[in-house]
């Protein structure tokens, strides 16, 4: 039997923050003036170990979940990540993936896919090289990521997601110039409506492209059709190129949101369980963890009081709600 919220919607997708740490400092989540030298990330003592995370992916499985997304920060700064995915991997048949942005893949690839992932989706956010140093604000280069998508391709970490924050005046000029670039590579490249998670970043309105402007900036190059969902509750719209050279697709959480089939529950690196990417409040599993609770029992009973539907809700009045920030709860 599946565990069903308040408004009916079964639990099937965990994301695992495994760190609040990253080798970036994207202006939209980790602008530097926050998250600069003083800033004090996670002492390791309050992360969970690989043994806690295992426990609640093993009470999760039980619980009907069947996907698995790790998340960070970046997740391939954590030591020896490789052995917790062989761990989760060994847990049962569960679709496991990692959201990374790639600078580290190169080197990671192969091990990753020895030890049970089934495919990454790479933060790329444009492919012009300028843009994209300013964007990641540590003046990393396109090509690295490139590099890292080429070596997790080769290990067979697909189909390969690329995802793209589109945000006004930053990147939107780029789209179409990364549209090209995945065409007839067989990865799909999403483009992700700026959103207002976290308060460090300052989003207006005026910064998100809406995804209906950037299907048009890509149509009028390539002309493209949509196709189905690949799966109920996929965030991404999809569409294909009418030439055949593969697939895009839109994730417009700002425009058209989709809390209606959200199936998704986040663990933050410090074991707290979010039910919404724009809740305020985690609840602690991992008090429990280190005094024996029933992990399972907790997992249920936070996600059958849920009611989350904050994008559908979205108003001027909740943009002033604290908020915890996207580097914390992976997005
Ligand atoms: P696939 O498993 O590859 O289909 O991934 P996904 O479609 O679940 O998307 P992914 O996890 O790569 O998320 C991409 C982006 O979509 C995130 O960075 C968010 O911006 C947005 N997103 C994902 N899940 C949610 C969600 O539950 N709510 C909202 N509002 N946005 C989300
Ligand atoms: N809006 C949309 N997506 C965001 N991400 C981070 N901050 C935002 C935001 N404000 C994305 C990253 C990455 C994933 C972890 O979340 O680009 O793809
Ligand atoms: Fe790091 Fe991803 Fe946030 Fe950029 S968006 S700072 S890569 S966690
Ligand atoms: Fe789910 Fe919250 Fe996103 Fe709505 S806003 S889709 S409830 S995470």
């Amino acid at each position: 039997m599946a565990t069903l919220d308040t408004h009916g919607r079964p639990l099937r997708d965990l994301r695992i923050s495994v760190t609040d740490r990253c080798n970036f400092r994207c202006v939209y989540c980790m602008p530097k003036e926050v998250f600069g030298r003083e800033w004090e990330f996670l002492p390791r003592d309050q992360l969970l170990t690989f043994e806690e995370i295992e426990q609640v992916a093993s009470a999760a499985y039980g619980l009907g979940i069947r996907k698995i997304r790790f998340t960070g920060g970046e997740p391939l700064l954590r030591r020896d990540f490789p052995d917790l995915v062989a761990r989760v991997a060994a847990i049962g048949d569960i679709e496991l993936t990692l959201t990374t942005n790639g600078s580290l893949l190169a080197h990671n690839a192969e091990t990753l896919a020895a030890a049970g992932l089934g495919r990454v989706s790479v933060s790329l956010d444009s492919v012009d090289d300028d843009v994209f140093r300013h964007m990641n604000d540590v003046d990393f280069p396109v090509d690295r990521v490139l590099e890292g998508i080429e070596a997790a391709s080769a290990a067979g970490l697909t189909p390969l997601k690329v995802n793209a924050v589109v945000r006004r005046g930053v990147n939107d000029q780029t789209v179409v110039d990364m549209a090209r670039q995945f065409r007839h590579t067989g990865h799909i490249v999403r483009f992700i409506e700026y959103l207002d998670v976290g308060t460090t970043n300052g989003w207006r309105l005026n910064e998100v492209v809406p995804a209906s402007e950037i299907l048009a900036m890509i149509a009028a190059e390539f002309p493209l059709e949509p196709i189905n969902p690949a799966y109920r509750g996929e965030v991404a719209r999809r569409y294909r190129y009418k030439d055949g050279a593969g697939e895009v697709g839109v994730i417009a959480s700002v425009t058209r949101p989709f809390c209606g089939d959200c199936t998704r529950l986040r663990l933050s690196a410090d074991g707290k369980l979010f039910t919404c990417l724009f809740s305020n409040r985690g609840r602690d599993l991992r008090k429990l963890l280190r005094t024996g609770g029933d992990v399972a029992d907790f997992i249920a009973s936070v996600w059958r009081d849920r009611s989350d539907r904050y994008s559908e809700l979205r108003t001027v009045a909740t943009g002033d709600l604290p908020r915890a920030e996207m580097s914390y709860l992976g997005g």
